[in-house]
């Protein structure tokens, strides 16, 4: 399978319906700077991957994928909304290779936006086609918006998380895990419970697709802390080495720091304080290859990724399945 063609053909999709959503829902009212503003992100591109999965998870039950999409286009909006907010946070001024939306239109409108773009995903519920509104004595309703309230409360925490750990050097790998868990792995487990729910999955299908989802958003965001030292900025459409500069603990910091001999652990740690200096990546480099904290990141992945496929054991053989299975190959091998 060209799992590549396989995605670009289903973002196609997406992509054609998130515009006529914008282009119908949020188009040029008053003031025009904030409309303008809200279609900045989603309309500059982007992977899509969450939409996809929630419609491949809904397929693979044998729903209709339709429905999965419109359900993906919240999911999407939410992390668009995400995305604002963490650039603001992380003060980052690139994303999808264009100026950030605090960057270009300032960070009161940024804020007004995210806010804007996270509220949408509940005006989109309502446009849902016609679906079940029970299924195996599941209120399919009132499931999603449970399941919107978990993930959105878990990604402000896990952001939170994030940003707690940011002057500590004895963050532990299971703390780290935790917070990737809420801060992006939250997305991508609503991502998949929602085409499972919408799908007509029972209550054991939903519960293993919404576990591949949360395994697919862990592995994704300790792949995404790998690109961001090692990967290529035109690819990433994002800063290579700004982990390192806005001293964040991502899992090969968190790894070094407790493998690191004494004095790497000092440089490290000397690294990781005050204001970032010229050579700070590089440096930074020099120690993990010592530490072996990028293998040790790889290996992780491998022992996640062949959790994440053992969820899928329950969904019966489908193309949908073909797809989800090369997904979690995907996630680690990708390099945007
Ligand atoms: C970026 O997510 C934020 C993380 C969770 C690491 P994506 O890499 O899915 O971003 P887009 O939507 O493709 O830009
Ligand atoms: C990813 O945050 C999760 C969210 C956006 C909430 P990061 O700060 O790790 O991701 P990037 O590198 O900015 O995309
Ligand atoms: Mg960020
Ligand atoms: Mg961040």
């Amino acid at each position: 399978m060209d799992l590549e063609l396989v995605l670009n053909r289903y973002s196609e999709r997406f992509d054609n319906r998130l515009v006529h959503y914008l282009e119908t829902k949020l188009s040029d009212e008053e003031p025009q700077i904030f409309y303008e503003a809200i279609r900045h992100v989603p309309l500059i591109g982007g992977k899509r991957i969450r939409p996809i999965l929630a419609t491949l998870c809904c397929d693979a039950l044998g729903g209709y994928p339709e429905d999965a999409m419109q359900w993906g286009l919240g999911v999407e909006l939410i992390h668009n909304s995400s995305l604002i907010h963490d650039d603001i946070i992380d003060g980052d001024t690139k994303r999808r290779n264009v100026p950030t939306v605090h960057e270009k239109y300032g960070i009161p409108l940024a804020i007004t936006v995210g806010d804007a773009l996270l509220s949408e995903a509940f005006n989109i519920l309502s446009t849902l086609p016609e679906f079940r509104m029970e299924h195996h004595g599941i209120d399919v309703v009132k499931e999603l918006i449970v399941s919107i309230a978990i993930a959105a409360k878990d990604l402000y925490f896990g952001e939170a998380l994030d940003l707690s750990f940011m002057n500590r050097f004895d963050v532990t790998i299971d703390e780290y895990m935790v917070m990737i868990e809420k801060k992006t792995a939250a997305l991508h487990w609503l991502a998949a419970r929602g085409g499972a729910i919408l799908g007509g999955g029972n209550a054991k299908e939903i519960e293993e697709l919404s576990k591949f989802g949360r395994d697919f958003g862990v592995m994704f965001q300790i792949k995404d802390d790998l690109l961001g030292i090692v990967g290529k900025e035109e690819l990433l459409g994002k800063t290579v080495g700004i982990d390192i500069k806005g001293r964040k603990r991502t899992l090969y910091i968190v790894h070094a720091l407790q493998n690191a001999q004494d004095e790497y652990r000092e440089v490290l740690k000397h690294l990781l304080m005050g204001d970032p200096r010229p050579g700070d990546v590089k440096m930074a480099k020099i120690i993990l290859d010592h530490t072996g904290s990028i293998r040790y990141c790889e290996n992780k992945l491998e022992e996640i990724k062949r959790r994440a496929k053992s969820h899928l054991k329950i969904l019966p053989e489908s193309d949908a399945k073909d797809v989800l299975l090369e997904m979690a190959d995907w996630s680690v091998t990708r390099e945007k």
